[in-house]
């Protein structure tokens, strides 16, 4: 197996500091499961950054490299004006909502460009630093489109790859950004180009018609005398690991004591990442709705709406999570009883077992983003229903919808569709929900995270090395 150079953001790994303890710890999220084994089997590095270690001491900071060391992590220390620049700023705040379809969320001045550019420069000088002749490189998402055209400057013969986690925006939306130009060159430097689903490979093969003029033949282009790729692969998770958890005895005691305080209700269930593309406000809409117009449910509903802070330093985020306080109180206040309210809202994260209990306590999960690439917690709804039963209710502008097809999928913006949706849910018989399952869980199961890596590492190592024929050529 070649040496894999892995690029991405955030290492999969969090400093967490304990007074006098410091320990890292691996991150839970689906790059950093599917991509362990490979990472530790071909013995190679990854690159990312660490998060804040600013407030670690000397001795605190030395255990910390040392253990980055052991296990092959490269840490990128961002600065302050970097993590505000380049994180926040222009990829939270400009490429961000743009793939996500959100134009009037884009500051009107393109600030931090020149920071963008030059953390990506940093990321590749780095990963060149580390390259040594039949590496594999894998870059990651959209903090650093830049860094595959950067890494073929410097490494004219590497293979390199590039997947893009979140949707690839139409033609009409790209065409809006001022440095659209540069960033779709910064990716044709990959030799493969991945993103969730066909649409998004649509789109981005009609930027570059657009833009550079470029024609895609099926699934390849050509770049500067070399051969780009370009393809769908959707991503998966760790859907053995979301069906174990949901067995274990300690999980089942909590689902079971969690349904005790529910009982004589239904359980609705939501888990986001409290962004503004998750569609929670329509969400808490349909379900207000759906108390308005059928008052049978009322004080029969438990709507457990899980919010996980992110980006808190992005004033859309902090705009969002008021304005979803301000719904769940209004929500509450409005069909709250001495007992009881409908809304029952979590700030916080949940570790993978707390996450695997509500998923198996939930009779409905509703995962509704007005723009989402892919998402995950669908798949791991499903995952973690061994005994085959639950509903998703799915917007049809996430990703997952092209390949989950036995949800019931809704239009988020639809706000009474949705309601009726949930309604369907609630009442759907128990053969159809097993059914649906069923065909749910064979398909999550069948593309999990596992089958996503080597999907495309296969494709991306068994292409033919051209490229050193043609650059010389
Ligand atoms: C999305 C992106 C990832 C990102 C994650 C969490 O899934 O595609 O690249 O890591 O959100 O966001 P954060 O900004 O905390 O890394």
């Amino acid at each position: 197996m070649p040496r894999l150079l892995l690029v991405s953001n955030r290492l999969p790994v969090t400093v967490k500091v304990e007074k006098d303890s410091v320990a890292v710890v691996r991150s839970a999220g689906g790059l950093a499961t599917g991509l362990r084994r490979p990472h530790e089997r071909s013995g190679g590095q990854w690159i990312g950054w660490p998060g804040d270690m600013s407030r670690l001491s000397e001795s605190q900071r030395t255990r910390v490299e040392e253990q980055f060391a052991e296990q092959r992590y490269v840490p990128i220390h961002l600065t302050a004006s970097e993590v505000s620049r380049y994180y926040e700023g222009y990829s939270n705040r400009v490429l961000w909502p743009l793939c996500h379809y959100m134009l009037d969320r884009i500051p009107r001045q393109d600030r931090d460009w020149e920071v963008y550019r030059k953390v990506n420069e940093r990321f590749a000088d780095l990963t060149a630093k580390q390259y040594q002749p039949g590496d594999t490189i894998w870059v990651h998402d959209y903090q650093l489109m830049l860094v595959p055209g950067m890494l073929r400057e410097r490494l004219p013969e590497a293979r390199i790859g590039y997947f893009h986690h979140i949707p690839f925006p139409s033609s009409e939306i790209f065409r809006t950004l001022p440095r659209r130009e540069a960033l779709l060159k910064g990716l044709l430097g990959a030799d493969l180009i991945g993103f969730h689903t066909v649409s998004y490979v649509r789109h981005f093969s009609g930027s570059l018609l657009r833009q550079l003029s470029l024609d895609t033949d099926v699934d390849s282009i050509m770049w500067q005398g070399r051969q780009v790729r370009v393809g769908a692969f959707p991503m998966g998770i760790d859907s053995d690991s979301f069906d174990s958890l949901a067995k274990e005895v300690s999980v089942l005691e909590e689902v079971a004591s969690l349904r005790r305080t529910a009982e004589g209700q239904r359980i609705l269930l939501g888990i986001d990442r409290l962004d503004y593309t998750k569609g929670i406000p329509r969400r808490l809409l349909a379900v207000q709705r759906l108390l308005e117009r059928e008052p049978a449910w009322r004080g029969r509903l438990r709507f457990i709406q899980v919010a996980v802070p992110s980006r808190t330093q992005v004033e859309a985020y902090a705009t969002y999570r008021e304005q979803v306080n301000e719904l769940v109180g209004r929500i509450n206040g409005q069909y709250g009883s001495v007992q009881n309210v409908p809304v029952h809202y979590l700030y916080r994260s949940f570790n993978e077992k707390q996450l695997a209990g509500l998923y198996r306590a939930a009779d409905v999960m509703l995962v509704t983003p007005v723009r989402d690439g892919m998402n995950l917690v669908a798949k791991e709804f499903c995952a973690s229903r061994p005994d085959e039963d639950g509903v998703l209710v799915l917007s049809e502008l996430a990703g997952a919808a092209d390949e989950l097809n036995k949800a019931l999928t809704v239009n988020p913006y639809d706000v009474e569709s949705t309601a009726d949706a949930i309604e369907q849910a609630l009442e759907m018989g128990e053969h159809e929900r097993r059914e649906r399952m069923r065909a749910l869980r064979a398909q999550v199961k069948a593309h999990d995270v596992h089958w996503w890596v080597s999907h495309f590492l296969g494709r991306l190592q068994g292409l033919p090395s051209v490229s050193v024929r043609d650059v010389k050529g």
